[in-house]
């Protein structure tokens, strides 16, 4: 609820009122870009104009199910004459909803932490929300709305009384992440790490450790930066007037202490970032102890437990060099029979995809992996690397077919892939067979 009339939100967005709210109306129950429950909800809805559809054009029909306002682009006012409900206009409605952020960041007077990193953003969002969620009203980003429109929603998602805010950042290009800490004024700010991911971006890991950095530069000051310790490539951008507090080995915080318990069914791999997480908690004032169950987020080392005492970890969400690296360390201590790993392509790897392809297969072998099953064109490559027998195929429905014929009692599987591979297939066709217990 945002417990604002429209003279403030329309001036806090930039944008010109061109219609009160209804008559004795409080503020918006909440903010959205979804037409379909912006109305029933009382949202204020947010037209956002896309490739194919304009958000704006369903303003009306929103306003008409009972939308408190819309927030839309000045060509749309004409449709609205005669609807109820406040109408704000702005040319760049992505923009106002922004600059409404930051002015509900400003409001609620919360502790903010901001989250990137080539990997381990949503894991470490999650953590630290449900280690400072113990003590403080917390709000984190649900999901994976990291972008321009989801981080301002999750910000105007926070009632007052919020005391800390945590919010993922992706990065899709320089200058992204800066325009995210410049709605968000992060108090905290968390650099997971630096890997090539989505290399095709930006061309060079350095120039990847710059974007990220970016997060370091939008730190109000007086505040904290959670880096990892290992990381060189962050040396450059250590700004001032900000406290800096290193994590994993050598640095300040190297493990989790030792009276913090994590509850329920956490991958291992989802673990590699409590020390960030830890860090984050105390610089946000909470000191992490006692017991903790985190909600993790899907497709992120789910385990499926199939007859015959197969164990499958379904991690299908994403995959990069390190993702993929740390997931075959876990499979190496997973114990059971055999280790069977089902690797699809990483995707946007850029021109060294070969190469991290083929050093992938070489850290299966390490990893002692049995039997391999490579999927898709990248992961031809994988074979050289890996030396013994790789069953090669095409997609993931290939995979979904073959890979149930190969299991053996006791087996021990991961199916890791980029989201685009689609996987997750493989683990629909294993509980389909009826396998699932
Ligand atoms: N610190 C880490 N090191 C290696 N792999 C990790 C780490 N954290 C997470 N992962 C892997 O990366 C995948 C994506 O994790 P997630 O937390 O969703 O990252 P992001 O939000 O940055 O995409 C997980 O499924 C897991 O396999
Ligand atoms: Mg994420």
């Amino acid at each position: 609820m945002l417990d604002r009339d429209a003279h403030w939100i329309a001036d806090a967005a930039g944008a010109t009122l061109h219609r009160p709210a209804r008559d004795g109306a409080a503020g918006p129950a909440t903010v959205s870009t979804d037409s379909r429950d912006a109305g029933a909800s009382g949202a204020l809805f947010v037209g956002i104009p896309g490739a194919r559809v304009d958000g704006g054009s369903f303003a009306r029909q929103v306003l008409d199910a009972g939308a408190w306002g819309v927030l839309v682009r000045p060509e749309h006012a004409e449709d609205l004459d005669g609807a109820d409900g406040a109408v704000l206009l702005h040319p760049d409605p992505v923009a106002a909803l922004g600059t409404l952020a930051r002015a509900w960041r400003r409001e609620l007077a919360a502790t903010v932490v901001g989250v990137t990193g080539s990997v381990g953003k949503t894991s470490t969002k999650d953590l630290l929300a449900a280690i400072v969620g113990r003590e403080r009203r917390t709000v984190a980003t649900v999901g994976n709305l990291n972008t321009e429109v989801g981080l301002p929603l999750t910000v105007l998602r926070a009632p007052r009384g919020t005391e800390v805010l945590v919010l993922e950042m992706a990065m899709r290009g320089a200058g992204q992440i800066a325009e995210l800490a410049r709605i968000a004024e992060p108090d905290v700010g968390v650099i997971t790490n630096v890997a090539p991911v989505h290399v095709e971006l930006l061309g060079s890991i350095a120039a990847i450790a710059d974007a990220k950095a970016e997060l370091l530069h939008g730190i109000v000051p007086g505040g904290v930066a959670v880096i990892p310790a290992a990381e060189r490539l962050l040396d450059a951008h250590r700004p001032g007037g900000v406290r800096i507090v290193t994590f994993g080995p050598g640095g300040d915080v190297e493990r989790a202490p030792g009276d913090l318990a994590i509850e329920g069914d956490v991958p291992p791999t989802v673990l590699r970032n409590l020390p960030a997480a830890v860090a984050a908690a105390r610089a946000v004032g909470v000191d992490p102890t006692g017991t903790v169950r985190p909600a993790i987020s899907a497709l992120r080392g789910e385990r499926l437990t199939l007859a015959d005492d197969v164990v499958v970890v379904v991690d299908c969400y994403n995959a990069n060099p390190m993702s993929v690296t740390a997931a075959l360390d876990d499979l190496a201590l997973a114990g059971g029979e055999r280790r069977v790993a089902v690797l699809g392509d990483m995707l946007e790897l850029g021109p060294d995809a070969r190469r991290h392809h083929a050093e992938i297969g070489a850290h299966a072998r390490a990893a002692g992996v049995e039997v391999l099953v490579a999927v898709g064109e990248l992961c031809r490559h994988a074979g050289p690397g890996f030396g013994g027998r790789v069953h090669w195929v095409p997609d993931a429905e290939a995979a979904a077919r073959l890979v149930p014929t190969l299991l053996e009692p006791g087996d021990r599987v991961l199916l890791k892939a980029s989201r685009g591979i689609g996987l997750e297939r493989v683990a629909e066709a294993l509980r389909e067979r009826g396998h699932d217990r």
